[in-house]
């Protein structure tokens, strides 16, 4: 039985990295490609692989020195002199600047042909300790932030009849986890929001790509460490840590092909799969896989399930007793 499940799994991967990715892979050349959040972590990842399609990249975030050197940073890997790397100091969470902001740059360099959304953070802990000024600003940023930007450019998007959206959720944007209570629901707010836009767009030949990064090396996730209770730090052992450039790599081939989640690494693809719910159908494939995948990747979810419920039985009882 384990044998067979194993070998449906070992399948799986195989077909699925190879015949679903071979879908059409729009270009980016002398494209204008803006990047909220990209003057750090995945988003400047994201940024210099667009610079090397030929893109002109825009940088939307709120820190000027930081903004600077990524530019900097950026422009060494533009492969043309008539690309244009420019960056816009502004928050995300107002939407007034936002939308502003994108139309100044627009006015300058061309329509906006992908938005990426990356702008965003964590903040970890139990929900009690949270503050309610870090509970504000979490939605704030991370989904009314991704809301504003996407609604600056969607009319656009429609009129012309082409375009890419992209937005970071997570993969606690598809499973709760200890400590990330109200990241979490953002993010898996953003996914209602990516499913409800592709069935909206999808007669105006825009495209919407949810990236599900795991645990990625960046300063954000350095940052998100330090509120990060043990019961988190101990699930999240599992699950290793990935290069940004990793991440934004299969992040831009997910996008130019129209994909609707990324992830990568085996833990992102169980996950993914067994939380594929209704998102359209991309390929008769895929779907089967599904269908074939579904009940024994609920039997390794469980296994999952169970030792993280270990963890937080041992780090409760262990609290217990040093309180007494
Ligand atoms: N790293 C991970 O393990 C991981 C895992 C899953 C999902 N994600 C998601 O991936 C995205 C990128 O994460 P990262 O790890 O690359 O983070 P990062 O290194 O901290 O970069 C975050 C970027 O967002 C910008 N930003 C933050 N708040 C902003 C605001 N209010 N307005 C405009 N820009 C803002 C930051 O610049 P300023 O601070 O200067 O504004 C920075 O450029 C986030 O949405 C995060 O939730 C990350
Ligand atoms: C859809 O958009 C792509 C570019 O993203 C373009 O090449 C293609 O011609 C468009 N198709 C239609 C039917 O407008
Ligand atoms: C996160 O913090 C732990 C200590 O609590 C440390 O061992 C680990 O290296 C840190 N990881 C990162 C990426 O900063």
């Amino acid at each position: 039985m384990i044998y067979i499940i194993l070998c449906l799994i070992l399948c799986g991967v195989v077909f699925y990295k190879s015949t679903i990715y071979k879908r059409h892979r729009r270009s980016l050349w002398n494209k204008h490609v803006a990047i909220t959040g990209g003057s750090s972590g995945i988003g400047k990842a994201f940024a210099i692989l667009a610079a090397k399609e030929g893109a002109h990249v825009t940088l939307l975030a709120r820190n000027v020195d930081r903004l600077e050197e990524a530019r900097n940073e950026i422009k060494q890997n533009t492969v043309t002199q008539d690309q244009i790397i420019s960056k816009v100091p502004v928050d995300v969470s107002c939407p007034e600047a936002v939308e502003n902001n994108l139309l100044e740059i627009e006015e300058t360099i061309g329509p906006v042909y992908m938005l990426v959304n990356c702008a965003g953070f964590a903040v970890c802990g139990k929900l009690e300790d949270l503050s309610e000024r870090d509970i504000k600003a979490l939605v704030d940023v991370n989904l009314m932030g991704t809301i504003y930007a996407i609604r600056a450019v969607l009319p656009k998007f429609k009129k012309r009849r082409e375009g890419i959206i992209v937005m970071t959720s997570s993969a606690v944007g598809l499973m709760g986890m200890f400590g990330y209570s109200v990241y979490s629901a953002c993010k898996f707010a953003l996914r209602g929001l990516a499913e409800s836009l592709v069935m909206e767009l999808k007669p105006y030949n825009v495209t919407v790509t949810l990236a599900l990064p795991p645990d990625t090396d960046t300063p954000g996730f350095e940052n998100e460490n330090k509120s990060k209770p043990k019961e988190t730090k101990l699930m999240s052992e599992s699950g290793g840590l990935y290069k940004p450039e990793v991440v934004a790599k299969q992040l831009l081939e997910d996008a130019l092909k129209g994909n609707f989640f990324s992830y990568v690494g085996l833990e992102s693809f169980i996950l993914t799969t067994l939380c594929v719910g209704m998102t359209s159908v991309n390929s008769v494939l895929e779907l089967l896989l599904q269908i074939c995948l579904l009940g024994p990747l609920r039997l390794i979810g469980t296994y999952y399930i169970k030792n993280f419920e270990k963890i937080v039985a041992k780090c409760f009882s262990e609290n217990h007793v040093q309180e007494k």
